[in-house]
């Protein structure tokens, strides 16, 4: 007797169909795997086994043989236990054979016969979809995730729920898809006092997606300003919110109870990160930092800290808002349109631009330290903001403006946006006489018109004139740090 379920393997950030056939002959009682790396096939046999007969069904004592199909495809993963467990009781007649292949499955067993989530259940749930299906079998906690693909999900607890659903003795829960909460929570800019420079530079990254270095002495409140960002930038479509949910699904990262990722991620990786980590790679392919900032923030405190590799291959995402990492058979594509903001001192001592302390840095500990920064990492940093230490005044003064009016100017502004930018004559004419004597490259002119059409924007105005154009320029790194690069 034959029997088939379907389920769905994750290749990078996609879920492929995956056919698990279960074949059972008369014979001396076997089990085999086929189709399956080793290790994964032997971990799903114990768990297979043990949880059939945990959940009080039959373990049938003849030779199994079950196929993974297609061969060729690289499954991972302990997402195939419960696909292969509904098929083995299919072909061993104890579930509806018919019943069980209109539906999709997901899930790991625990030897209990418990149903685990895995990760991917939103992409996995969109394929099953696309295939025609129109039901999920799967953990309970991964149905608001299934739901959002416009699958109905079957949230079982155990094996021996899902086996009851498909002889139809249980009826399970019906799971509406999660709705966005949107709201920002999160730190608020009203408790950063005076900064007014780079509160301004705040606001335009936001209401632009522009990368912002914030440079400094410590504790003037770069790292407090910069984990503010995410609370100012306007609310993600559900289009994004859906894109964003995927990538976080595929990774693992859902946070309980939050099935559906609405504000703009916020990723901050330790300096210590690998460039795996960062870009992404390995097995699978997984997804890295950059991606998982897609649509949000990658925030690299203590920018100077990090491996410089990983810093250099930021410059391809920054570029194209996408990163191609290269595998067995072709190259894979992730999403990664994130703002870049990176925060550093000076110096490694920290004294240099603080009027209270002194550099003890010697010149060849200054010049290793900024050799970590290359000039065309510099370049993507549309703005470059020094936070200076505050007065006491102003830190004894009223509390900053809050998050959810900065949010409010940034939202409108935003959409005020056009590409290419809407130079006026004298706003290009200072942009022309900038290339020559910043220097500006290429690619930083292009930045600067930019930064200037959100600067107009901001203030409501259709074209940009020489004032934004000059602003943008004083957010430059040559500008703005002076003889430090
Ligand atoms: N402008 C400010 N308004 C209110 N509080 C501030 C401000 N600047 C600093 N602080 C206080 O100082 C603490 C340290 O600030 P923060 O960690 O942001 O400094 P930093 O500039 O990142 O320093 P470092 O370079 O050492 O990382 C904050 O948690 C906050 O309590
Ligand atoms: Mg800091
Ligand atoms: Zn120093």
């Amino acid at each position: 007797m034959l029997a088939r379920a379907t389920t769905h393997a994750l290749v990078g950030l996609e879920a492929w169909p995956v056919e698990v056939e279960a074949h059972l002959q008369r014979g001396v009682p076997a089990f085999s795997i086929v189709g399956l790396p080793d290790k994964a096939c032997q971990e799903a046999k114990e768990r297979v086994r043990s949880g059939i007969t945990s959940a009080e069904l039959e373990w049938p004592l003849r030779r199994l043989t079950v196929n993974l199909a297609p061969a060729g495809l690289r499954k991972e993963g302990s997402g195939f236990d419960l696909p292969i467990a509904l098929a083995v009781l299919a072909a061993s007649h104890q579930i509806p054979a018919e019943r069980l292949a209109q539906h999709a499955a997901l899930g790991e067993l625990a030897l209990d016969g418990r149903v685990r989530p895995v990760p991917g259940a939103l992409v996995a749930a969109e394929a099953a979809r696309r295939a025609g299906l129109e039901r999920l079998i799967c953990p309970p906690e991964s149905a608001p995730e299934a739901a959002l693909a416009g699958i109905e999900p079957i949230p079982v607890e155990h094996l021996a729920q899902a086996g009851a659903y498909l002889r139809g003795t249980f009826k399970p829960p019906r799971v509406a898809p999660p709705e966005a909460r949107n709201g920002s929570g999160g730190p608020d800019l009203a408790d950063v006092r005076g900064q007014e420079r780079a509160r301004r530079a705040l606001e335009l990254a936001a209401a632009g997606r522009h990368n912002l270095l914030l440079a400094g002495p410590p504790g003037t409140g770069k790292t407090m300003l910069a984990r503010r960002l995410p609370g100012i930038l306007p609310e993600l479509t559900i289009e994004q919110a859906l894109e964003v949910t995927r990538i976080h699904s595929v990774a693992g990262l859902l946070p309980a109870g939050r099935p559906l990722v609405d504000r703009p991620p916020f990723r901050a990786p330790h300096h210590t990160a690998s460039t795996a980590a960062i870009v992404g790679g390995g097995a699978g392919p997984r997804p890295g930092e950059a991606t998982l900032a897609h649509r949000g923030v990658l925030f690299l405190d203590e920018l100077a800290e990090f491996y410089r590799p990983a810093l250099e291959a930021l410059r391809q995402p920054l570029e194209d808002g996408s990163i191609a990492i290269a595998r067995v058979q072709g190259h894979a594509v992730f999403p990664a349109r994130f703002v870049l903001v990176g925060t550093m001192n000076l110096c490694p001592c920290g004294g240099r631009g603080d009027p209270a302390a002194q550099c003890s840095c010697s010149p060849q500990r200054l010049a290793a330290y900024r050799d970590k920064l290359s000039r065309a990492l510099l370049d993507r940093f549309d703005l470059v903001v020094q936070v200076p230490r505050a007065r006491s005044t102003e830190l004894a003064g009223s509390p900053g403006e809050a998050s959810a009016v900065v949010r409010g100017r940034v939202e409108s502004a935003a959409v005020r946006l056009r590409d290419p930018p809407d130079l006026s004559k004298p706003g290009a004419e200072l942009l022309a006489r900038a290339v020559d004597s910043l220097p500006l490259s290429g690619r930083g002119r292009a930045r600067v018109a930019r930064v200037a059409e959100t600067i107009a924007a901001l203030a409501g105005e259709a074209s940009v004139g020489a004032e934004h154009v000059a602003e943008a320029l004083s957010y430059r790194s040559p500008t703005e740090l002076g003889s430090w690069t």
